[in-house]
């Protein structure tokens, strides 16, 4: 199968997923159910699933298992971004090319929205058809990396730098928190899900995975002041005009461009070890620096 229909049948398979784990909306309380619904089932590139079950793949699971994974993964990410868009943090009306879940609905329902995916998503893992051990192992990698140690540290440093320029270190973790850790778990949690990874492997797995985040990010920014609004889905131009620290920022746009191709030849070279079990990831790294959204 093309790398772009194996891509597109793991969209397929994640929306048919997500769909029968959030709750239905002709269930009360009508609204908030509705609106997890359009948070979740309105698009998006399904990178944090198609990264479950690449590295799944590599790892022997099986499809069926990687779906709990995918749908958990993705479900913090959207409740990330319902949140991330609201007034209070980055305050976006536009989202995956429709209004943000705040400006369709309203504040108070977008923030239950974010609540409730974030415990679905952990309901979903702890379903996950595995040894307890391996659930067990699975629900913490995704904990973790959402939590202070994670993507909600990293929004939190993300908010406090408003207006101020941070050094590269400090960008650099930045980066790895509120948008690094989710992508990386991704990676980890389809390796666990394997059941069969040597901890040498996994631990290979898991800095391609750290880079693989980073660059994501960077990208990111990159796309942020270089593509438009429509192309986005998003409002273009936001970091600048809200005076927020980026790579471009810092680096300028070909210093950005740089050590993005800088960090996508670390992670081929991290994730060469796997040989051919791997050329989905390989091909994911390359995608992420070569997409226009
Ligand atoms: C956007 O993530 C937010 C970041 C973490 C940079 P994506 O670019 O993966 O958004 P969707 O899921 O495709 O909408
Ligand atoms: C998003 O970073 C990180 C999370 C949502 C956790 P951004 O604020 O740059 O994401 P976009 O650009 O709004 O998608
Ligand atoms: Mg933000
Ligand atoms: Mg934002
Ligand atoms: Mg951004």
């Amino acid at each position: 199968m093309s790398f772009q229909a194996w891509m597109q049948a793991i969209r397929e398979r994640t929306a048919t997923a997500l769909d029968r784990r959030l709750p239905l909306s002709s269930h009360a309380p009508q609204r908030l159910h509705e609106a997890m619904r359009y948070a979740c089932l309105n698009g998006g590139k399904r990178l944090r699933p198609i990264l479950v079950h690449a590295a799944g793949e590599a790892a022997g699971a099986k499809p069926e298992t990687l779906d709990f994974c995918a749908v958990a993964v993705e479900m913090i990410h959207v409740y990330s971004l319902v949140h991330d868009d609201m007034p209070c943090m980055d305050d976006d009306t536009l989202r995956r090319g429709q209004p943000t879940c705040h400006v369709e609905y309203d504040e108070a329902t977008a923030l239950l929205v974010g609540d409730a995916l974030q415990t679905q998503a952990f309901i979903t893992l702890a379903d996950t058809p595995l040894q307890p051990a391996t659930v067990n192992a699975l629900i913490r990698s995704l904990a973790h990396a959402a939590g202070a140690g994670g993507m909600a540290g990293g929004q939190a440093i993300d908010l406090a730098a408003v207006g101020q320029q941070l050094d590269a270190a400090q960008l650099e973790q930045m980066h790895i928190l509120k948008t690094g850790a989710l992508i990386r778990a991704a990676i980890r949690m389809g390796g666990l899900a394997g059941e069969s990874l040597t901890p040498e492997a996994l631990e290979q797995l898991d800095r391609f995975g750290k880079v693989l985040g980073l660059l994501f990010q960077v990208v990111d920014d990159i796309l942020d002041c270089t593509a438009s609004t429509d192309v986005l889905g998003k409002t273009a131009g936001k970091d600048a005009a809200s005076d927020k620290p980026t790579y471009v920022s810092l680096m300028g746009l070909s210093g950005a461009r740089a050590f993005a191709n800088d960090l996508l030849s670390q992670a081929q070279q991290l994730i060469a070890p796997l040989n051919t079990r791997a050329n989905r990831l390989q091909e994911i790294a390359l995608e992420i620096v070569r997409r226009t959204h």
